[in-house]
C-alpha cells in the first residue's frame, strides 16, 4: 500500500514539474515575443505607421474636442422692415444674443405711395392680395449653413408677413435649423403669419413666434428671447 502511494505521489510531482515547466516556456515566449515586437517597433515603418495611428487618435480627440467647442449655436437674426420699426427690435435683439443680422433689402424699395394700405392698388395691397407673388430680393445671406438658429422679424401686413418674406423662406435650405419668427404692428398679434411661412419650409423647427412693441427696450426683446428656453450662448 505504502509502495502504491509513495508512485502516485511520484506521478502526481512529475506531472506538476512538467506542467510548471511547461508555463515558464510559455511566459517566456511570450516575454519574447513582446520584446521582438517592441524591437520591431522602434525601427520598421510599420512603427511610424503606428505612431502616426497614434497621432491620428491625438487629432481625433482634439477633432472632437474642437467639435464641442463648435457645438455652439451661431445665431443669424434676418428682417424685413419697410418703415424700421422691426429693424430697430432686430438689431437689439442682434446686439444682445452677439449674433449676425441681416436685413432683408427689396431690389425694388418701398416708397410711401406702395405702403400705402388705403389704396386698393398700391404695390403693397397689390402683392398681399397675391400670395404667389415672390418680390425680389437684392443680395443674399453669406454661408447661410452656418446658422443653427434664425430669428426671423418681419412686419405684419394685412395679418401676414410681407410677400418678400417668402421670397427670402424659398431662397435657403433651412432644414436642421430652428426659425424663431417675431413680428412688429400697429396691433395685431403674430397669428398664422408664422405658420405661412412654415408651410413653405422643409424640415426646419419652428418656435411659436411672438409680436414685439416697436418700442420695445432690449432687456424686454431679452427677456421675451430667454424665456424661449434655446441655448442661445452656446454654453
Ligand atoms: C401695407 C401695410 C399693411 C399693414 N397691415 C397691418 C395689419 O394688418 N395689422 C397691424 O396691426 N398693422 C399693420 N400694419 C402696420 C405695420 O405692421 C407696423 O407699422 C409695423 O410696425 C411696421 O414695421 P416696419 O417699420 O418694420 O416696416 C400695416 C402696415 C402696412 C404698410
Amino acid at each position: 500500500m505504502k509502495k502504491i502511494t509513495a508512485v502516485l505521489l511520484t506521478l502526481v510531482m512529475a506531472v506538476s514539474l512538467m506542467a510548471c515547466s511547461g508555463n515558464t516556456q510559455t511566459s517566456e515566449t511570450e516575454s519574447s515575443h513582446s520584446q521582438s515586437g517592441q524591437a520591431e517597433a522602434t525601427s520598421a515603418p510599420e512603427n511610424q505607421k503606428n505612431n502616426s495611428e497614434a497621432e491620428g487618435d491625438t487629432a481625433q480627440t482634439n477633432a472632437a474636442a474642437g467639435d464641442t467647442e463648435t457645438e455652439e449655436n451661431k445665431i443669424l437674426v434676418a428682417f424685413f422692415s419697410a418703415t424700421n420699426t422691426t429693424q430697430g427690435v432686430a438689431e437689439q435683439m442682434a446686439d444682445g444674443l452677439g449674433a449676425d443680422l441681416y436685413e432683408i433689402v427689396p431690389e425694388e424699395p418701398y416708397t410711401d405711395a406702395d405702403l400705402d394700405y388705403n389704396d386698393d392698388n398700391s404695390r403693397s395691397t397689390m402683392e398681399m392680395n397675391d400670395p404667389t407673388v415672390r418680390p425680389a430680393i437684392s443680395g443674399s445671406v453669406e454661408n447661410m449653413e452656418q446658422y443653427d438658429l434664425v430669428f426671423l422679424g418681419y412686419p405684419i401686413w394685412w395679418g401676414e408677413a410681407p410677400r418678400i418674406v417668402s421670397t427670402f423662406m424659398e431662397s435657403y435650405d433651412f432644414s436642421g435649423k430652428t426659425i424663431i419668427p417675431f413680428c412688429t404692428s400697429g396691433g395685431s398679434g403674430i397669428g398664422s403669419s408664422a405658420e405661412n411661412l412654415a408651410d413653405l419650409t422643409d424640415g426646419a423647427e419652428w418656435i411659436p413666434g411672438q409680436r414685439l412693441d416697436g418700442g420695445s427696450s432690449q432687456d424686454e426683446i431679452m427677456e421675451w428671447v430667454n424665456s424661449l428656453g434655446l441655448d442661445v450662448t452656446g454654453e
